[in-house]
């Protein structure tokens, strides 16, 4: 459950998020649309600690972004609006550091990574540098690394954006199947 409460955001006199509020239950997959320039990625920035709020309050699954970050940070995986992360590192590399981080036991870690990366059909580049992957690998990788630690609440800042039809379909499925585990 995802709670935003009351949201405001200004950067200067510019008032990027005014007052916004909606939840998103346990469960269910909820989209976030608006024109270019509208706060989306200000407020998945606010979401998730990146950004602090000028007003309001977010709380993921109960725990309030601000006041506990740390313990709400484990709650959630984020897949950002640009993959151009990190680009010294291989694939497997910037994996196992998003896995570190949530500390993922190494025999599961390795078993979701072989899966997810057959699935999203990056095996054999996976030792290969980001910096020498295309858009669309870069996006793969870094789903990969949010979906290795299994968090319970998927956070995507234009997810399929660069991906190949086959993938992005794929990402939706494993997005239903998310969901329907609540
Ligand atoms: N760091 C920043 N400094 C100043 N202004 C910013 C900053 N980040 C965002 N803004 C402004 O806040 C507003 C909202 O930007 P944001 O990136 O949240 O939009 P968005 O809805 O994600 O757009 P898009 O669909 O293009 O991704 C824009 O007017 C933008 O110029
Ligand atoms: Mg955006």
């Amino acid at each position: 459950m995802i709670d935003i409460k009351n949201v405001s955001k200004s950067f200067g006199t510019k008032k990027a998020v005014d007052d916004i509020r909606f939840q998103v239950p346990s469960g269910s997959i909820t989209g976030f649309i608006g024109p270019n320039g509208a706060g989306k990625t200000t407020t998945i920035h606010m979401m998730t600690g990146a950004l602090g709020i000028d007003q309001g309050e977010i709380l993921l699954n109960g725990i309030d972004i601000a006041k506990d970050p740390i313990q709400a940070k484990r709650e959630f995986g984020l897949v950002p609006d640009s993959p151009d992360l990190f680009l010294r590192l291989s694939a497997r590399e910037y994996i196992n550091f998003m896995a570190d981080i949530y500390q993922i036991d190494q025999s599961l870690r390795n078993q979701r990574i072989g899966q997810l990366a057959k699935d999203f059909q990056i095996e054999s580049d996976l030792d290969q540098p980001l910096s020498s992957f295309s858009h669309g690998m870069r996006q793969k990788a870094i789903i990969i690394g949010a979906l290795v630690c299994d968090p319970n609440i998927w956070i995507l800042d234009e997810p399929m954006t660069g991906l190949d039809p086959e993938s992005a379909f794929l990402l939706k499925e494993k997005m239903k199947e998310h969901a329907q585990k609540g």
